[in-house]
């Protein structure tokens, strides 16, 4: 049997694309340099400059490059500092290298021709599947589906697509998305329309809804989702340490201990903390009896205060930090424990201790 093409099925939502192309022939942007042309060479330029920088800052570079370089052969023949050069100032600087590759491939292996093809087109450097699709659309008038972060943002809104769309499962379903609503006609208008819509009206963080060709079926607007999809990235779940951390004063001195030279905050003075001291208790409950046991060598307790919890973000995980005041009555000498010393709060300011440790000294002796 013959395979199906794309190009011969209907379109599920055939509303959607008319609502979208007749919204972007009276609304929609029709004066970017880029447009009014179907020449792939500059098509395919100002597609590489759009993935990762905005049309305000892509306008002079692009018109700067088609200065310099008119086509696709004057591009594969300059030499790559010189597109690097002209370059300069628009970040992600891999573009400019496949930009020059690119040129070089579709003058060597295309005769100079950019294909008529999604997918030979994707097979080049720096052109992925949304690319190259909207090369062959605006170049080719090919039918050719598009997915860039904007039109993602616009697929998830109005048709309630949950979960963060860089997830391949999510992904998976906004390309089918894609390909099933695309127009028997004017793909071009149709391609645009995508592009403005996001850019325009339906942009992260306030959407104009009330200025919408889809609001009668945005999914988001109906049960007010608008801010919360797409899905944003899931963040990564730190493990969470926790620990007991002594302010123990005798006299205007706190107690510190020199940490190890490895692990977290080595080699620096800290306070000392429950589960490090000599005698520490295997339950980190904080009761008079874990104090009195754990500081048996330090001194005498006259009293102790719970302070409030804090938390400490390393890379790897989030410390979770429970601070107990303690004073002493009486101060013993230390024997063989010359990892611990007294130190005078006044002056602590300039002590080498880690920021959080540094700060909870502070907030106590400005009392
Ligand atoms: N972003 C990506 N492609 C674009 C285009 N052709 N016009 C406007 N913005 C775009
Ligand atoms: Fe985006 Fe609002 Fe339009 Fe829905 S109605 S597509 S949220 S601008």
């Amino acid at each position: 049997m013959k395979k199906l093409l794309a190009q011969e099925l209907a379109p599920a939502d055939p509303g959607f694309s008319a609502d979208l192309i007749a919204w972007q022939k009276q609304h929609g942007r029709h004066q970017l340099p880029w447009q009014n042309t179907q020449d792939p060479y500059r098509i395919w330029l100002s597609e590489i400059m759009l993935q990762q920088t905005q049309v305000a800052a892509v306008i002079p570079y692009y018109q700067r490059f088609l200065e310099n370089f008119a086509d696709v052969q004057a591009l594969a023949a300059a030499p790559l500092d010189e597109v690097m050069a002209l370059w300069s100032g628009l970040g992600y600087y891999s573009r400019a290298r496949n930009l020059h590759r690119c040129a070089q491939q579709v003058v060597a292996e295309h005769g100079g021709v950019f294909p008529a093809d999604g997918e030979q087109l994707a097979a080049l450097p720096g052109i992925g599947r949304s690319t190259a699709a909207a090369i062959a659309a605006f170049s080719y008038g090919m039918r050719a589906a598009i997915l860039d972060g904007n039109v993602k943002r616009v697929f998830c809104r109005v048709f309630g697509i949950d979960g963060f769309p860089g997830e391949k499962r999510v992904e998976n379903a906004l390309w089918q998305r894609a390909e099933s609503l695309m127009p028997q006609q004017d793909i071009e208008s149709y391609t645009q329309g995508l592009m403005d819509l996001g850019a325009t009206l339906c942009t992260r963080s306030k959407p104009q809804c009330v200025s919408c060709p889809l609001q009668a079926r945005c999914v988001a607007l109906a049960s007010g989702r608008t801010a919360e999809l797409p899905t944003r990235k899931p963040k990564k779940t730190v493990p969470e340490k926790s620990t007991v951390m002594l302010v123990v004063v005798h006299q205007g001195e706190v107690l510190l201990e020199q940490r190890p030279g490895h692990g977290i905050w080595g080699g620096l003075s800290s306070l000392p903390e429950l589960s490090r001291m000599p005698s520490a208790l295997l339950s980190e409950t904080v009761s008079l009896h874990a104090l009195e046991m754990a500081l048996v060598e330090f001194g005498e307790i006259a009293r102790f205060a719970v302070l409030p919890d804090f938390s400490h973000g390393f890379t790897h995980y989030k410390l979770q930090v429970k601070p107990v005041q303690v004073e002493l009555l009486q101060r013993f000498n230390f024997v063989g424990q010359n990892n611990y010393q007294w130190v005078p709060l006044r002056g602590i300011a300039n002590a080498a201790l880690p920021a959080p440790v540094k700060k909870l000294l502070l907030a106590l002796t400005a009392i």
